[in-house]
């Protein structure tokens, strides 16, 4: 249960280094860079999609399961890549789009040709677009409709995401065992498993919403089996951007998703930060239902898309949205297309704070690219891309991404490479970099960070957040002041501050404003 007690980055391989100059970042160039992923001290890269794709959604529209977009390189430079990554005890885990394709992928070209083509039941198609009413749009601001009219076959296709997108047809078995064989492939080449996009939708039935069916667990639970007869020690991360009792499921009985992000405690570690009290993320902790032994939750700050609000109500989604999105540009769909550093005003004090409530709340933690250095944002870029820009390697005009022309603007003002960048984090010790290396290290040596219970302790203050982890006879105290003010939390013993290495005696502790401690119990 490796993935219990690991640290885990996400990366953009397109934005993260080129190796040959063509502006694109690729598996080489990602290779290049795995002493600099060593020194973090992150355990398990996710990759987001790297395969063939007309790019109308960065890569999560597939046109063909079993190849590498030639830009990120060839499949003996993945192999090289993991390889590499298990020398150093990194893991490496992929996307795995299974809900839909691209619109250019062969099946659905096929599909879309002729009714009567062996394809056809590949996707759902349907004469008219009254069914499953009940389906929410995710994609709001582009999509009217979940269905689309295709002019030659004179019929709709279901898609939950771009029109470009459509959805596979589960009820098919051939679709099934397609993406078994899609899983089985990668994994013969040595991946450590999949992040699995966009789970819920898997199946559609009338009458319902169309997310989290019985009929989508108990495939994923074929995957899942599939998985643990041949290649065991893999993983399954679920993308379920559900509530906690919705996501439960998704673990079942230990037989379907290893981890599961955890969606909606997220955008409640924003408003804490904002409201200075604790009081969101600990209901949302309390409705959030036990998990198998072997599963696991996984916790983000920041990741790819849009800081979602789709877990939140629509009050909480106005007052998040005018405290962290006051600019309407800085707004996509129902959420924020902001990075870490700039949501929190680029104050160290706050985002070191966040990151110590992502590290210390039960789960893995996973680090977006560049979050790690604070890096910035770009609002005028399309879509989602502002927070997909080039990792900022050093403080050269193109940041030491690529030696030609970035396939996207850098960011430029306050967060332009000359201001955040790797290169001088790492010469500086008291850097963020530094920080969260040291996080990474401590929680490696303490398997309470993953795998202890957790207790929330009387504090006199809602600005005042402390927590027992326990777990195998080690007790670990955090506690947490989100206030900008001083404030008090009394406690008392023996405890060794795993910042300091040092042993303390507690009594009434003084906490400056935003501040954190991390202390294991002597
Ligand atoms: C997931 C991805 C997102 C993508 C969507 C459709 O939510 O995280 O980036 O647009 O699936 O594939």
């Amino acid at each position: 249960m490796w993935y219990k007690d690991s640290v885990f980055y996400q990366i953009s391989v397109r934005a993260y280094k080129d190796s040959n100059g063509d502006g694109h970042g690729d598996l080489r160039g990602l290779t290049e860079k795995l002493d600099y992923l060593q020194t973090l001290g992150v355990d398990c890269l996710w990759l987001m999609p790297i395969y063939p794709s007309p790019l109308k959604d960065d890569g999560y529209d597939i046109a063909d399961y079993y190849a590498i977009d030639s830009t990120f390189g060839t499949l003996d430079d993945l192999k090289a890549l993991v390889k590499a990554a298990h020398e150093r005890n990194i893991r490496i885990i992929m996307d795995l789009a299974l809900n839909h394709t691209s619109d250019e992928h062969e099946w659905f070209k096929a599909s879309r040709s002729d009714k009567n083509s062996p394809f056809r039941e590949y996707y759902v198609w349907s004469d008219t677009d009254q069914k499953y009413q009940d389906t929410r749009i995710i994609f709001v601001d582009t999509e009217k409709s979940n269905w689309t009219w295709d002019e030659k076959t004179q019929q709709y296709y279901w898609h939950r995401f771009y029109a470009s997108q459509p959805d596979l047809n589960f009820d098919s078995p051939k679709v099934q065992e397609e993406m078994i064989n899609v899983a089985r492939f990668w994994l013969d080449l040595g991946i450590d498993g999949f992040r699995a996009d966009a789970v819920p939708y898997l199946f559609e039935r009338e009458g319902t919403n169309c997310e989290n069916l019985p009929e989508t667990h108990e495939y994923l639970k074929k995957l899942r089996a599939f998985i643990n007869e041949n290649y065991p020690d893999r993983i399954l991360l679920c993308e379920a951007n559900q509530y906690p009792e919705d996501v439960r499921p998704y673990f079942g009985d230990g037989d379907e998703f290893h981890m599961g992000f955890h969606f909606p405690i997220m955008p409640r570690i924003y408003m804490a930060l904002k409201k200075e009290s604790a009081e969101d993320m600990i209901q949302i902790l309390q409705r959030t239902p036990a998990i198998p032994e072997n599963c696991q939750w996984c916790m983000f700050l920041r990741n790819h898309d849009e800081l979602t609000l789709e877990m939140v109500t629509p009050d909480e989604r106005k007052w998040m949205w005018e405290q962290y999105a006051p600019d309407p540009r800085m707004r996509i769909n129902l959420g924020i297309r902001r990075r870490l550093a700039p949501l929190l005003d680029n104050d160290r004090r706050k985002i070191e704070l966040a990151n110590s409530l992502l590290f210390t709340l039960p789960g893995s933690p996973i680090i977006y690219y560049g979050d790690e250095i604070g890096m910035g944002d770009n609002i005028q870029l399309f879509d989602r891309n502002g927070v997909r820009t080039p990792m900022q390697w050093d403080s050269t005009p193109s940041a030491g991404f690529t030696s030609g022309t970035p396939f996207i603007d850098l960011i430029g003002g306050d967060f332009s490479p000359a201001q955040v960048n790797v290169a001088a984090q790492m010469k500086d010790a008291d850097s963020l970099f530094h920080t969260l290396q040291r996080m990474i290290q401590i929680r490696k040596a303490h398997h309470a960070f993953g795998r202890g219970t957790l207790t929330w302790l009387e504090t006199n203050s809602a600005a005042v957040i402390a927590t027992l982890r326990e777990h195998d006879g080690e007790t670990l105290m955090f506690i947490h002041n989100l206030s900008s003010q001083p404030q008090t939390f009394k406690a008392d013993g023996q405890y060794l501050n795993l910042f300091t290495n040092e042993s303390e005696t507690l009594n009434e502790l003084s906490l400056n404003p935003l501040s954190y401690h991390w202390y294991k119990k002597l």
